[in-house]
């Protein structure tokens, strides 16, 4: 059942909320009437500490906690920090869940990720194939760090009636982005690259892997939608997917963006550099059928806003060479 209304008198924590996909969440709340959201930023709470986790729902009791922070990255990022990504994401997560319960925070909203699917799982990935291997190694830690949130939700829903869900966002996209070298995404690093290249006239990209794997690509607006309906209507620790259910190849999102981009020169493809999974795309049932959730932006449609605002953007690098 809807209560959107209530909204108004909860106190709500969005840790992360000042990230990329948190300032999303954010804005959904208050579109949704919210008044009273902290978002509590890593320089004043640490939330990989205790302490941090601790001081912050001292200082902040919240009715609800939705947990959109998380120390994440690319490909290269993954590989680059393995064991930092897994610590990281453990800690904050496994810390806020058990906090929260002994504070009496009475809903989580864990905000997990695809990452956490076994590398070869079969295409639509349906959240009954969660356990059914291992991850892709590139991202495994990260993505294993976040699905221990899985068992710890049902756990603590079991033994305490602690109530926590757990929703897997497919890649997300959109404006506000992060587009710094060391640590982007697909979409915002093929933008910049695309867009660099234009700009000091130079006749090819190179980009990671071959570009045969696939991937599915969701709006972060669309997204945070779907967290603030589960936020309202869902109550289960079983996960759900949030995603669109359109799969796309590297190879045709790469010609995609350097088309909208303006760029005409060659994509040459760096098969010394890893694919990362082979393919992903999710089924999104469970979620338009526990909690009424369909993403309604075209992936044209985002993708044109995200490189507008790229371009537009006091974030777009001064440096570029002409
Ligand atoms: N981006 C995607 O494609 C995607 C897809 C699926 C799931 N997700 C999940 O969505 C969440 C947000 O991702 P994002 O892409 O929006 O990342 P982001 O822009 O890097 O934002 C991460 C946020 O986490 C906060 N944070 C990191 N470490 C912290 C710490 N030790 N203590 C307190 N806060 C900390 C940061 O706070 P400060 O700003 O104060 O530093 C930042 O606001 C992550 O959990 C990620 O796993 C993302």
């Amino acid at each position: 059942m809807d209560n959107t209304e209530s909204f108004k008198k909860k106190k709500i924590i969005v840790t992360g909320g000042a990230g990329f996909f948190g300032s999303y969440i954010v804005a959904e709340l208050f579109k949704k009437s919210a008044i009273d959201v902290f978002v509590p930023r890593r320089s004043q709470y640490n939330l990989v500490e205790k302490e941090g986790v601790v001081r912050l729902l001292k200082d902040h009791p919240a009715d609800y906690l939705i947990h959109a922070a998380g120390t994440v990255g690319g490909i290269g990022a993954n590989r680059a920090n393995p064991g930092l990504f897994f610590y990281e994401n453990l800690m904050m997560g496994v810390q806020l869940m058990e906090e929260a319960r002994l504070r009496g925070v009475q809903k989580v909203v864990n905000i997990g990720t695809i990452c956490s699917y076994p590398k070869n799982t079969e295409v639509p990935f349906r959240e009954e194939s969660l356990w059914c291997g291992y991850p892709e190694e590139t991202n495994a830690p990260y993505g294993l760090a976040k699905k221990m949130l899985l068992v710890q939700s049902k756990a603590y829903r079991e033994q305490y009636g602690f109530n926590s869900i757990c929703l897997l966002p497919v890649n997300l996209y959109g404006p506000r982005d992060n587009f710094a070298l060391d640590s982007s995404h697909v979409i915002p690093a093929i933008i910049r690259k695309c867009d660099e290249a234009k700009e000091k006239n130079e006749r090819e990209i190179v980009c990671w892997g071959d570009g045969s794997p696939t991937r599915e690509f969701l709006y972060a607006e669309d997204a945070a939608e779907g967290v603030v309906l589960a936020l309202q209507r869902y109550n289960s620790s079983d996960p759900v997917n949030l995603g669109t259910c359109r799969e796309i190849s590297i190879r045709d999102l790469v010609r995609l963006i350097a088309d909208f981009v303006g760029f005409n020169g060659k994509i040459v493809w760096d098969q010394s550099k890893p694919n990362g999974q082979p393919r992903r795309c999710l089924d999104a049932s469970r979620a338009e059928a526990l909690f009424g959730f369909k993403a309604l932006t075209s992936f044209e449609q985002g993708l044109k806003r995200t490189i507008d605002w790229y371009l537009h953007s006091s974030r777009r690098p001064e440096q570029v060479v002409k």
